[in-house]
């Protein structure tokens, strides 16, 4: 039976990716754009669920400014928090199963790496807070709810650290990146890729499936954001890759505190869905594929 899926979100990286491969699943996929709906009014998010009565729901759209959260707290954490608590307790009211995207910023990386899914946080910044706020509303609200966890989210569209690192190498400036945080970047294809392929078992699930609530997602291997721009050029610009040299953490001051090893464990994605995603670098290669066709 062909799955109806209600997604928030129409331009963000996940939101694309999942829009783009819908097609190759049995489902259809309804997506709310921001002018459908703001997640800043959460109620007006909820009604959106009772009206489509889809069999799954996912939050692709989040408030993901992490250094900006730290003075706009408020709209941070009725995004993050209020929006998925009241889709949450939408779709526990209509039996409805519940996706929610989440983040490796709901742990403080100071040690203990890589992070099992019960493993403690302690967000260090506002986003990470609201995020890890989001998870618990709608792990509250709604108990057919999976929140998957990535980081390091790229692609070949939107907002992301590969598409920056290209663009400022092709201005031409002297280039200095944190070497000292280290983590997991994830493909927003291999995640939209992931979730596609679990939509229909989420749907039909029932109240206590270990498919619900919470797992990680990210490629698999570690690298440091020094490491994955020199990984970026390398697979872009070949010998005309420039250097780049480190900074670390104390010297590149940002509004938001970030984790230093925030990187997650994936043990579970495998015990409970069977999947092991592919290294980071192959994920990399497809990105810089795509970029370069464009
Ligand atoms: N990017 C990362 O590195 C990263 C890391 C860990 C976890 N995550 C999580 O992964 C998920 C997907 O992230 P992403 O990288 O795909 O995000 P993204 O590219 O930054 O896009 C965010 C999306 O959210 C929408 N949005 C923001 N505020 C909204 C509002 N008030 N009402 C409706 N829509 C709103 C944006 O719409 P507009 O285009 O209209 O602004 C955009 O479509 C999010 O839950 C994020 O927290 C991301």
């Amino acid at each position: 039976m062909t799955l109806k899926i209600l997604q928030f979100g129409t331009t963000g990286q996940l939101a694309v990716e999942l829009l783009r491969q819908a097609p190759d699943h049995d489902v259809v996929l309804t997506a709310l754009s921001r002018a459908d709906v703001d997640l800043a009014d959460p109620a007006a998010a909820a009604l959106k669920v009772a009206d489509a009565r889809p069999d799954l729901v996912v939050i692709a759209a989040a408030y993901t400014a992490v250094d900006l959260a730290e003075t706009e707290r408020d709209l941070a954490r009725t995004v993050n928090t209020l929006a998925p608590g009241a889709i949450a307790e939408a779709c526990a009211a209509t039996g409805t199963a519940l996706l929610n995207i989440s983040t490796d910023y709901v742990f403080d990386g100071a040690g203990g790496a890589p992070y099992a899914e019960d493993a403690a946080t302690h967000p260090l910044n506002v986003y990470g807070a609201t995020k890890l706020e989001g998870e618990r509303a709608v792990t509250a609200a709604c108990p057919r709810s999976l929140n998957i966890r990535t980081s390091w989210v790229v692609s070949a569209h939107g907002k992301n650290f590969v598409k920056t690192m290209l663009r400022v190498a092709a201005a031409g400036n002297p280039l200095k990146v944190v070497d000292d945080q280290v983590g997991r970047p994830t493909s927003a294809a291999d995640l939209a890729g992931f979730i596609l392929s679990q939509a229909g078992r989420l749907a039909a699930a029932k109240v206590g499936d270990p498919a619900f609530g919470t797992v990680h997602f990210a490629n698999a291997g570690e690298v440091s954001w020094r490491g994955f721009a020199q990984a970026i050029f390398a697979e872009a610009l070949g010998d005309q890759a420039p250097d780049v040299g480190a900074t670390t953490t104390a010297d590149y001051v940002t509004p938001a505190q970030r984790p230093l090893r925030a990187t997650m464990d994936l043990g579970k994605l495998r015990q409970v869905f069977g999947v092991t995603p592919r290294p980071w670098r192959a994920a990399l290669k497809d990105i810089v594929a795509e970029l370069k066709a464009q």
